[in-house]
């Protein structure tokens, strides 16, 4: 395969997708996103004077639509989907339909050329063992809906020669930015709030940053024919931390940031494990974002955006 092919990038709006598209495109890639643009964002604007982006808004639920747009591309990545426990227990209905059904109604209909690179998650390790990393082979143990339908679409999609990106907790800016993730969350309180109530704070979690995420899509658009069929972790190897040696971490850089304890919640996944990288290094990708700089990132961020729309202050 050339290595500049027609790249379909469904949820290409989003979170992940606003960093990945601008980098297919630098790449030479013509990109073809489809997006129902859910949260109203506007992060691929920056994006459309280039000649090789087309942009459908629509949903990826819609055959009709999918279809054509499928048959086009050499490369599908398949981002759309309801992210999270909280909003996939919210509907569960409508993430079945896409985060599995729409992914696999594209699977079923793709031809043997036609090459998935998705992401799954990481959350499906569910409670590890005390210091034991989970590896690919360690047993996936999804307890949310949203993590048992990242399951299940794993099955097909390697079954299928896909690569299965289980990727940590993402963290760090995008134009489409959310502030529900993990890390991008706590150092939005240490900037704004300066204090956090943690739950299970000794929970440990791996985390990695938005732009290497979009170099691991990269990475195994570089070597798909050694990494097809496989799942690979993707994350920060010396960033296996609790939530509360997180937020040590980013107390490093807001010194003022207040860490209390309290039982006032349970992850709906309950994530607690560490992660073996190993497979994915062994095919020679590293990240190149630490997580100190990540934090140093999303403080320089939150200059910009305050949820603040509905006070004068
Ligand atoms: N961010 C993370 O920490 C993380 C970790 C592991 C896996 N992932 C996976 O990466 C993928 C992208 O996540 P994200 O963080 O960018 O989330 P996101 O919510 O920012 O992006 C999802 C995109 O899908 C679009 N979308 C939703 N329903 C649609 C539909 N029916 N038709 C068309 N578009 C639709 C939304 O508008 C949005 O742009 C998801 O599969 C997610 O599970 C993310």
């Amino acid at each position: 395969m050339n290595t500049t092919p027609h790249v379909l990038v469904t949820g290409g709006a989003g979170y992940l997708g606003s960093i990945l598209v601008p980098s297919l495109l630098a790449r030479g890639c013509a990109v073809t996103v489809v997006d129902s643009f859910l949260y109203g964002q506007t992060s691929l604007l920056d994006c459309c004077a280039d000649e090789k982006l087309s942009i459908v808004r629509g949903d990826v639920r819609d055959e009709r639509l999918m279809l054509p747009l499928l048959k086009q591309a050499d490369v599908i990545m398949p981002l759309a989907c309801l992210v999270g426990a909280p909003l996939c227990a919210r509907k569960p209905l409508e993430a079945r339909s896409i985060n599995l059904d729409a992914i696999l109604m594209l699977l079923s209909n793709a031809s043997k050329e036609q090459r998935f690179i998705s992401p799954t998650s990481n959350s499906g390790y569910g409670v590890g063992q005390d210091g034991v990393f989970c590896t690919e082979e360690t047993p996936m143990n999804p307890v949310s809906l949203y993590g048992t339908l990242k399951v299940e679409l794993e099955k097909a999609l390697l079954d299928a020669g896909a690569v299965s990106l289980r990727l940590a907790t993402v963290c760090g800016i995008s134009p489409r930015m959310r502030l529900d993730l993990l890390v991008n969350d706590f150092t939005y309180r240490a900037v704004t709030d300066r204090f956090i109530v943690l739950f299970e704070a000794h929970f440990k979690r791996n985390y990695i940053h938005v732009r290497d995420v979009a170099r691991a899509f990269h990475h195994a658009l570089d070597h798909f024919d050694a990494m097809q069929g496989q799942p690979y972790n993707v994350g920060l190897s010396d960033a296996n931390l609790s939530k509360m040696e997180l937020c040590l971490e980013i107390q490093k850089q807001v010194p003022e940031f207040t860490i209390m304890e309290a039982p006032i919640g349970k992850d709906p996944d309950q994530r607690n494990y560490i992660v073996s990288n190993d497979k994915i290094e062994a095919t020679g990708y590293r990240p190149q974002v630490s997580l100190p700089r990540a934090i140093t990132e999303l403080i320089k961020g939150y200059q910009v955006i305050r949820r603040n729309q509905y006070a004068n202050v």
